[in-house]
């Protein structure tokens, strides 16, 4: 059974903040505080810090935290100085952001919207577009990019966090026990490499339909869309008997040219 994922991701990506998911809590006042000292930083990728000088200067930026809700990334750069809208599809996350913005005393806009999907924002209307590694959550990130690079004005910004293809080759359940047992092939689809009964098992524990994309659509897909690529580095996870071995995760600085 193939479907769009977005009605159960929304739903399950709600339930993820009821289970205190790491990446549904909130930045704390001191982190706030600091970032109005300018003193932040954010990533896009599990641990590595992306550095300052791949972001415009902030200060009255327009910014938009695509698919990046939970009370993260968006607040903090807001309290650096840009005018922040996050855009996400899970009402529970926004009310992250919200909840960190109300007690900060912050102006966040939220909206809530699919990542592919980009048509209440008019073209040129923002100078970064910050999007974490969340386009695993959608078959084909390319309308990403493109829709990206449609809001971005001449000389934007656009910094994405990837999953690298090689975190979908093996075996869910054997990589948990430390076994990299190579099952799966590129593009990955939660609804075309599970079975069933697997896919039941993801759906019982509130987990979102995951994708994993190949460099060409990644990559390639940001260059295709217009985007000049300017820098990147690679991060890793948590997922010992993978991360040990190779970094999963890259992050990507992009400009659309001026
Ligand atoms: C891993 S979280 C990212 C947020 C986090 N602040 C970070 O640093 O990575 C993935 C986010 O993608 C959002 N998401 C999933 N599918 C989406 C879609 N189709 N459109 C927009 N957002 C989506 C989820 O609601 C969730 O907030």
């Amino acid at each position: 059974m193939v479907e769009d994922p977005a009605g159960w991701n929304r739903q399950a990506w709600d339930a993820q903040v009821a289970r205190g998911n790491r990446w549904t809590r909130p930045v704390d006042a001191a982190a706030i505080a600091a970032a109005r000292r300018r003193e932040w930083s954010v990533v896009l990728t599990p641990k590595q810090p992306v550095p300052r000088d791949w972001f415009p200067p902030l200060a009255g930026l327009p910014v938009l935290c695509l698919a990046a809700s939970g009370g993260q990334q968006a607040p903090l750069l807001a309290a650096a100085g840009g005018v922040v809208t996050v855009h996400d599809l899970s009402p529970a996350q926004l009310a992250q952001d919200r909840l960190v913005a109300q007690r900060e005393g912050l102006a966040l806009r939220l909206e809530e919207g699919d990542m592919r999907d980009l048509s209440r924002y008019p073209d040129a209307s923002f100078g970064l577009v910050f999007h974490p590694c969340s386009n695993s959550f959608i078959p084909d990130p390319a309308p990403v990019w493109r829709e990206a690079f449609r809001v971005l004005r001449p000389g934007g910004v656009l910094l994405a966090g990837i999953t690298q293809p090689v975190r979908f080759l093996f075996d869910e359940k054997a990589l948990e026990r430390g076994e990299l047992i190579a099952r799966h092939s590129l593009p990955y689809s939660d609804f075309v490499h599970l079975t069933e009964a697997e896919r039941a098992e993801l759906k019982a524990a509130d987990e979102p339909w995951c994708f994993g994309h190949t460099l060409e659509q990644q990559l390639g897909g940001q260059l295709e869309a217009g985007f000049v690529l300017t820098a990147l580095f690679e991060d890793r996870g948590e997922q010992q008997a993978l991360d040990s071995r190779i970094a999963c995760f890259l992050a990507t600085r992009a400009v659309k040219p001026g």
